[in-house]
């Protein structure tokens, strides 16, 4: 959905950024801003600073900042849009509706029904978990140690023996037997008519990252089969795209995701205080779920069953984590089964060494890999050190390979040579895998030769954020144009039309990027910290250099693009003569 600008900037100006943050961060004033600490990385002492009068955040420690939008798309994992409407849903303005043509308009409102109806029968197996009915599920959660809290954080319930009390109780709520059906909550036979599809069961409601329940799992209490029984896949229920728990892991901050097999896995790490944990909902992990779990973290930590099939479906997300670009690792739950078992008998520090410990997913495939041969047999052996090297063709990148290699060679005994050649041999007949696109980290700080260029450009705009009345001194020599880089331009753009009129409002800029990288570094630029230049001489010469690197880069910029046609030649040398009598200029701040 796009916005209108004017109604982003309405939404912004209602959704002021200490009252906003408050309600994330502990902060607290001193002098003009208000300090607290940083929610983006792990700090003791307080960095992170929120501006009322700039409307914008920034942390001196990890550079992320912003605006209120920015704010909580980086805190919620919001896209800009989802920002957007989130703020305008808290300050109370209205968004129009997107405009649907009749079948998409269809398609959304069954949707929202379905949605609807699964929220009502989750209220309802909630409810029925602390009634009469209920005790045996209760019962059964409180015998396998999950809190009263716990089991109200997940809204665990309970579906009755009874074969269709759920469906009438839908149905007296208006939902037609159509929508139970489709939402695989209820099922019709020509025999029994409409009955409820669980019964009998303590009931694990599936939510999606946006707390809205799509399905359900239900347990026996004790033995039977199937052990669960989950919804089937709805139009809002797709299990390769969600997954269980990821609701609250996404802004754990843990900085990794555990991944496990079960629901009361997730349930018990997250009641032992490990929020990052989710599950694939009964089905293997899937190249969808890992492009999810991206948006979220880096590195996904394996916590699966420590029996065979658990080893398997450890090795089969290996790949599909590389694939996807992620770095994964394999935590050991020996000798427990699963991590709630685990956690049940050692506890939750036992359990924080573990994921410490958790192994690098390559060197666990090598180890497993390792028991199908028997390496006191030469020829058994040399197969394996030829299957090692063909896995490490599998890193595209030199410096990842030659470090694997290095570290192979040291932990089986091969000699780095031999390896070399036998990984280049393989290569020869096989190639060697194009390098896997790396994912960005959250927050990096960029350092590359542009760097040298840009920050002329970026201190500039600063200044001029921080001592508007230096516009009017250094306005002839500089325009908008001469920023050379396409986001410093956007913001002189606006930044030098907001000083002409005399109402700088940079919050107001940050909107003007809707993605979340360039609104980091927009918001840098009104926060970078200056140097503090004590005398006038000392100031009126930094404004000098300043202007005139900035000038002689948009020269240098615009000569190397400009044709040689005499026009540009004509330009070319009158920009030179200008930048020659800029640089003689003294700039006065008087
Ligand atoms: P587990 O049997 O390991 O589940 O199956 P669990 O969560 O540890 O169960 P408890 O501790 O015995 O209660 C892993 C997952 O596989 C799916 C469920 O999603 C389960 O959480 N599963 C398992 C089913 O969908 N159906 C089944 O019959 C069994
Ligand atoms: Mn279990």
């Amino acid at each position: 959905m796009y916005y209108p600008d004017e109604l982003i900037e309405e939404v912004r100006m209602k959704s002021d950024i200490v009252d906003v943050i408050s309600g994330y961060v502990k902060i607290q004033k001193k002098g003009s801003s208000h300090f607290g600490l940083c929610p983006f990385h792990n700090e003791k002492s307080p960095s992170f600073s929120v501006s009322q009068s700039k409307q914008m955040y920034y942390c001196f420690g990890c550079g992320a900042g912003g605006n209120v939008f920015t704010f909580i798309m980086e805190y919620e994992n919001y896209s800009f849009q989802e920002a957007v409407k989130f703020l305008a849903d808290r300050a109370g303005v209205n968004l129009p509706e997107a405009e649907y043509n009749e079948e998409t308009r269809k398609r959304e409102g069954q949707r929202a029904r379905l949605l609807e109806v699964n929220k009502e029968a989750a209220k309802y197996f909630f409810y029925q978990l602390r009634g009469e009915s209920g005790k045996g599920g209760l019962k059964y959660l409180m015998g396998r140690e999950l809190s009263k809290e716990t089991i109200r954080k997940f809204g665990l319930g309970f579906s009755n023996v009874s074969s269709d009390d759920l469906t009438r109780y839908l149905k007296s709520k208006g939902y037609e037997d159509k929508l139970l059906i489709e939402a695989g909550l209820a099922s019709f036979d020509e025999k029994y008519g409409m009955h409820d599809k669980f019964w009998n069961r303590v009931m694990f409601p599936i939510q999606d990252i946006n707390h809205r329940v799509i399905g359900f799992g239900g347990r026996v209490m004790g033995e039977g089969k199937p052990k669960y029984l989950n919804s089937p896949e709805t139009m809002i229920f797709d299990k390769s795209r969600n997954l269980y728990g990821l609701n609250f892991a996404r802004t754990s901050r843990a900085g990794n995701i555990i991944l496990c097999e079960g629901y009361m896995d997730v349930i018990a790490m997250h009641q032992a205080g490990f929020s990052q944990a989710a599950a694939s909902l009964g089905t293997a992990f899937t190249p969808g779920q890992a492009g999810l779990l991206k948006r979220y973290t880096q590195e996904v930590v394996l916590a699966y069953d420590s029996d065979g099939a658990g080893v398997t479906a450890a090795l089969r997300a290996i790949g599909i984590l590389k694939e996807a670009g992620l770095t994964g690792k394999v935590l050991s739950l020996e000798p427990y089964k699963d991590p709630d078992e685990f956690i049940k008998n050692r506890g939750q520090e036992a359990f924080k060494e573990r994921i410490a410990k958790a192994e690098n997913s390559f060197f666990f495939e090598l180890r497993m890999l390792e028991k199908d041969y028997d390496l006191n047999d030469p020829e058994a052996k040399t197969k394996f050190h030829r299957e090692i090297a063909r896995k490490l063709c599998g890193f595209g990148e030199e410096v990842e390979r030659e470090n694997y290699m290095e570290a192979v060679a040291l932990k089986y005994h091969i000699s780095f040579e031999s390896l070399r050649k036998l990984v280049f041999s393989h290569a020869a007949r096989n190639g060697m895998a194009s390098p896997a696109v790396r994912p960005k980290p959250g927050i990096q700080k960029k350092k590359d030769p542009e760097e040298n260029k840009k920050k002329p450009q970026k201190i500039l705009l600063t200044w001029l954020v921080e001592e508007p009345y230096i516009y009017q001194k250094i306005k002839k020599y500089i325009s908008p144009g001469d920023f050379t880089e396409d986001l410093y331009k956007k913001i002189a753009e606006k930044l030098f039309a907001d000083l002409e009129s005399g109402t700088v409002n940079p919050a107001a800029i940050i909107s003007l990027f809707a993605d979340e990288e360039q609104q980091r570094e927009a918001a840098s630029v009104f926060n970078t910290k200056l140097d503090h230049l004590s005398s006038r001489a000392e100031q009126e010469k930094a404004i000098h250099d300043i202007v005139v690197s900035v000038k002689k880069n948009s020269f240098d910029y615009f000569y190397s693009r400009s044709t040689a046609d005499v026009s540009a030649l004509n330009q070319v040398i009158e920009g030179k003569k200008a930048l020659e009598e800029l640089d003689k200029t003294h700039i006065s701040l008087d």
